[in-house]
This record gives structure tokens, C-alpha cells and sequence, in this order.
């Protein structure tokens, strides 16, 4: 079987030879060329040359010569068909699935590209020559566009009244030309209509340079129509695949790591008309992993810069949300927010290139800035608030797919959390300062309450349980055995009386020997003792209420187990602290 052109194409324009010989060879880049061992010969000075342009590699030791496919099968000793699976596969793309209708989608590829090419030279040819144009020329003009980008960028003007269908369907059947999307039927009128007629047309090109799709922006302004229209999916183009102007700045990789994805046409030429070629555009649909995915096989770098309003704002939201999850070691999102009501095109048109390439080194904020900046505006200081917080980021970090990356998002948003909590987020010293309200309501009360913490009060509420069910308590004792209390006094207190209770002799409150003043404190303030009173108390309740506070202080527990992981981890990084941490984690939302 025949894999089709187009496919392999795609495989070749998707990876740079570079990239595939680096995966064995070590290269250091000489010019535009890069240099290393030769991998078919033992060697000391390299003879081994690879060219991204010219998409070869060359071994003056040997004489070996050839593409991508050619090293692969070279080097792994594979088959050409297992090539093509491997290299498919790194460039991520499915592996080709053959079927009978493969030469036929072939031929259809070929009719296709073949109309698309003929109509978008046509109107490209029309809008330069043509007499009556003028006034889309003018159009351009006031839009400081000139033929250069009008020639770059393939611009053309479809005339209010067209007729090239007619010549088209001297040479390519109807169905064809249907399928291309620049054409539709009029069920009413019973006539062929094309689709971009009134309309500037911008060719949207596949990755090799060969038209697809078009965008088609109206010229005067317009209540009824859509100012631009975009071609319908076909068997060619899908959308959310496929990023405008990729063809041409994917050969600026080799220079550059960075590249701009903004939201129209119109802000890639503008860019461009200004020195800044780097740039492509998503076309108004939102962003899809398979579009950073692409980006990401030519450039480390990608700076998302959509529009200064809302909707700009929220479809980069959405953008960063769906992408982070993608996110790759090396490789770095961000996000550039230009002044209200403005755009990339407008804005570079008025400053410039240098202004502009400044102007987004100092005000980009990478992906996890953005998100973490954006959840904290909307959220409000209180706990309800803050903990719907909390847990929205770390399910954020928790869907990145690669485990280092999800390390460094999380670390930077628990620090982060933690600048805003110093109080929570501490240590275990700090966390037992932390007082709590006492449900009495009476001042005094209140204040020396006050100086009790939140664990001290659930402590004293299990020891009234206790000391006032003792021989309840006695008959059960597994259930508090193994209770951890956190307060040295507590727990004195408590491997007291589990001491006693462990003995088997019948007991009363004062021959635990506890000390009469702290029991009197403990009687005082234990919590409990509100919910106890206007209750019948049967065993069955006691022990109902005596589970939900040992569950609290294990939680409490958990708690101070975790912050200090937390802590730890965000100064040593290391997977053993990571791992023990998920562990904790599970364990607390079990509980
Ligand atoms: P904008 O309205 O921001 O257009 O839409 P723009 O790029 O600034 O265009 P000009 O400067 O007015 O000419 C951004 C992108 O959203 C899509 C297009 O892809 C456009 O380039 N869009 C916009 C549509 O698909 N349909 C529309 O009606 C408007
Ligand atoms: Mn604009």
C-alpha cells in the first residue's frame, strides 16, 4: 500500500530533521546548518550534517544521504511503513489507517487543492489588476495595507457578482466543486452561489503551503452581515486543526522561539506589515490542544494575545484553562493583555515593532500567573470563599498531564495560597495559635475561651465524653484506643484515664486522679457540653458523637501532616514528598 503524499507531507512539515536526528545524534548548530558524529561510523571530528531547510541530512564520512524517513529506517533498522508509524507518532498524528477509498481520497485531495489554488490566484490577480477595484484598494489603503502583504498574504476581492463558477465547471465537475465549500446551491433560486462573493478573501493554507479554506471579510459595513465568514468544514479542512499563517511562520523556527497566537486575520498581517512574522491566528474558534500541540513542534514559546475586551479576556481564560493541561517541560505559554479596545493589529500599527516586542516581554504573564491572578479577583476573604479557591487550583495542576510540570504549577500555587493564609499555612506551632470562637456567648467567657485553640476545645470535648460515660466508654474501649491527641496536657490526661479504663475496675470521675482544675476547665469550656444538654443521651448517640470528633482531630491530623509536606515540598520538590503528599491527600477526602 501506498501511504498518500499528503499524509507523508504532513509528517515532514510537522518535524524538522533536526529533531528527529537529535533523538540519536548530538548536533551543534554551524549556520544554518547543524553539525555532529556521524552515527554510521566510528568518528572523532564530525562529518554528519543536517539541513532543516532542504529537509536532509548528509555524512561526508560515508556518503549517506537522505530525509527523516531515511535516517529512521537507517538507524532503527525499520521497514519504510514503520517509519512512517514511528515518525507519525512523534509528530503527533494518528497512524494512517488504509482503506480502499485511499487512492480515490487521493485524487479527490489533488481536484481540491487544484480548484483552491485556481480561484485564490484568480481573485488574487483580480484585486491587484482589476480597473474596477479600486475601491477595495482603497479599502486596503486606509488599512495601511500595501501589495506587499496583499502579495504575502494571497489577499484577493471576490466581486459582488462573480461568475468563475461557471468557468470552473468547464474543467472540474459540479460535486467537486461543491466539496471545496467556495460554492453552494441555492435551493430556492436554483442557481450555484459563491460563497465569498462581496468579500476580501484571506486563503487559509495547510501546513505545506497549500490553500484550504478562506476567510472572507465584507468591506462596507454591514447590519445583516457577518463582517467575516470562514469555509464550512470539508473533507480537507477541520477546523480547530488548523492556524492561519502557520505555513509561513513555522520557517521562522530556526531563528525563533517565540511565536504569537492571535485572534484574527487581520492582527497576523498587521504584524507582519510591521517586522513581526512570528505571529498566526486561531480564526475565532477556541483554542484546541491539537492547535498548541502544532505550535509546540516548532516553537518553545508561545505567547497567546487576544483582544483587550472581554470576550478577548474570556476566550484567553478558556484558552489557558484547556492548555495548561498540555503544557510541556521546555516549553512556556503565556499570555499578553493588551490596553482596552485595542488589538494586536491596531496596537502595533500605532508603536510599532520594537514598542510592541517590548511591550509583551514586560507585560506577559505566564499561563499559571494568569490563571492563579484570575480565580484570586474573583474570589473574597472568607473561608467558604477562599476554600472553593483552594480547591479549583489544585484541580487545575492536578489535570496536567506531565508530572514534573503539575509539580512546579502546584508548588507555585500552594505557595502562592500560602502568601495569602500565612496563618493556615505554617507549621504545626502556628497552626495550634489559631483560636477559636467558644459557642457561650458571654463575654468573659468568650475571652478566656479565646485563648484556647481549635484542637485544644475538640480535645476537651472528647475528654467530657469520656469522663462522663465512663463506663459506656469501658465496655467499648477500642473505639478510642487509638485516638491521637495533639496538646501535652491532653494527652497526659487522657493516658490517665485510659490507663484506669484499661484496669477493668469500675471507676468515677475522681478516682482518675486527674487534677481538679484542669478538670474544671475542661468542664468549662468543652463544646460538647451544648450539644449534650438538651439531648436524651442514649449510648447509641454518645457513640455517634464520640466517632465525629475522633474523625475531626484525625482530620486535624491529616491537616498538619499535610501543611507541613506542603512546606517542605515546595522547598525540595522531590517526588518521594510529592507522592507521599497525594497519598495524604486521598486519604483526607476518604475521610
Ligand atoms: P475581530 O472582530 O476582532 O476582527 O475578530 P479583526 O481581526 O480585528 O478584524 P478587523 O480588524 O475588524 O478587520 C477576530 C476574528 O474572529 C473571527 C475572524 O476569524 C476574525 O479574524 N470572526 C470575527 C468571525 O469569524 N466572524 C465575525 O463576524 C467576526
Ligand atoms: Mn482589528
Amino acid at each position: 500500500m501506498k501511504y498518500p503524499k499528503e499524509y507523508l507531507d504532513e509528517i515532514k512539515t510537522r518535524l524538522k530533521v533536526s529533531t528527529v536526528v537529535s533523538k540519536t545524534v548530538s548536533l551543534k548548530k554551524r549556520g544554518k546548518e547543524y553539525i555532529g558524529l556521524s552515527p554510521f561510523k566510528n568518528e572523532k571530528t564530525p562529518s554528519f550534517t543536517v539541513n532543516d531547510e532542504k529537509e536532509f541530512y548528509h555524512c561526508f564520512a560515508t556518503a549517506e544521504h537522505g530525509n527523516i524517513f531515511d535516517f529512521v529506517m537507517k538507524i532503527q533498522n525499520l521497514r519504510f511503513g514503520e517509519a512512517v508509524k514511528h515518525l507519525a507518532n512523534l509528530a503527533g498524528m494518528q497512524p494512517y489507517i488504509f482503506s480502499k477509498q485511499d487512492e480515490e481520497r487521493e485524487k479527490k485531495w489533488k481536484t481540491y487543492s487544484l480548484i483552491f489554488s485556481q480561484y485564490v490566484d484568480f481573485y488574487h490577480e483580480e484585486l491587484l489588476k482589476n480597473e474596477s477595484y479600486s475601491f477595495v484598494r482603497d479599502y486596503l489603503k486606509d488599512r495601511s495595507l500595501n501589495k506587499d502583504q496583499v502579495k504575502k498574504f494571497k489577499i484577493g476581492y471576490v466581486e459582488k457578482k462573480p461568475n468563475f463558477f461557471e468557468k470552473l465547471k468547464n474543467n472540474f465537475n459540479i460535486d467537486d466543486l461543491l466539496e471545496t465549500g467556495l460554492f453552494y446551491f441555492d435551493e430556492k433560486k436554483k442557481i450555484y452561489i459563491e460563497r465569498f462573493k462581496g468579500r476580501l478573501i484571506f486563503p487559509i493554507n495547510n501546513i505545506s503551503g497549500q490553500p484550504i479554506a478562506l476567510g472572507g471579510r465584507i468591506i462596507e459595513k454591514s447590519d445583516f452581515l457577518a463582517k467575516y465568514i470562514n469555509s464550512p468544514e470539508t473533507n480537507f479542512f477541520k477546523k480547530g486543526a488548523n492556524l492561519y499563517n502557520l505555513d509561513l511562520a513555522r520557517t521562522l523556527s530556526n531563528k525563533l522561539d517565540n511565536i504569537f497566537l492571535v485572534e484574527g486575520y487581520m492582527d497576523v498581517i498587521g504584524l507582519s506589515k510591521n517586522g513581526i512574522e512570528n505571529a498566526v491566528a486561531n480564526l475565532g474558534t477556541a483554542l484546541t490542544d491539537k492547535q498548541i500541540f502544532t505550535l509546540n513542534q516548532f516553537f518553545d514559546d508561545i505567547v497567546i494575545c487576544f483582544d483587550g475586551d472581554e470576550s478577548g479576556y474570556k476566550a484567553a481564560l478558556r484558552a489557558a484553562e484547556n492548555s495548561i493541561k498540555d503544557l510541556k517541560p521546555e516549553k512556556q505559554i503565556s499570555f499578553l493583555f493588551l490596553p482596552d479596545k485595542e488589538d494586536p493589529d491596531s496596537f502595533v500599527n500605532k508603536h510599532g515593532k520594537n514598542y510592541f516586542i517590548d511591550y509583551s516581554k514586560q507585560n506577559k504573564i505566564s499561563i499559571h500567573q494568569f490563571i492563579f491572578s484570575h480565580y484570586k479577583k474573583h474570589t473574597s476573604n472568607n473561608p467558604s470563599s477562599m476554600a472553593i479557591f483552594d480547591k479549583k487550583l489544585r484541580t487545575i495542576a492536578n489535570a496536567i498531564k506531565d508530572d514534573y510540570i503539575k509539580k512546579y504549577v502546584l508548588e507555585y500555587f500552594l505557595e502562592k495560597i500560602s502568601d495569602l493564609t500565612p496563618h493556615t499555612s505554617q507549621n504545626r506551632k502556628n497552626f495550634f495559635i489559631k483560636k477559636t470562637k467558644s459557642l457561650e456567648t458571654t463575654k468573659k467567657h468568650f475571652n478566656e475561651s479565646k485563648s484556647l485553640s481549635g484542637v485544644e476545645l475538640k480535645e476537651f470535648s472528647l475528654i467530657y465524653l469520656i469522663i462522663n460515660n465512663l463506663n459506656l466508654i469501658q465496655d467499648n474501649i477500642h473505639l478510642v484506643e487509638n485516638i491521637k491527641f495533639f496538646t501535652d496536657v491532653n494527652k497526659q490526661i487522657f493516658e490517665k484515664i485510659l490507663l484506669k479504663l484499661k484496669s477493668g475496675e469500675k471507676l468515677s470521675v475522681e478516682q482518675l486522679g486527674i487534677d481538679a482544675q484542669l478538670i474544671g476547665k475542661i468542664i468549662k469550656f468543652a463544646p460538647i457540653k451544648h450539644i449534650l444538654k438538651n439531648k436524651l443521651n442514649n449510648d447509641h448517640e454518645i457513640i455517634e458523637i464520640l466517632d465525629d470528633i475522633t474523625r475531626d482531630l484525625n482530620n486535624y491530623d491529616l491537616e498538619f501532616r499535610i501543611q507541613e509536606l506542603e512546606s517542605k515540598f515546595s522547598r525540595d520538590l522531590s517526588e518521594a514528598t510529592f507522592n507521599e503528599l497525594k497519598e495524604l491527600k486521598k486519604k483526607q477526602n476518604i475521610n
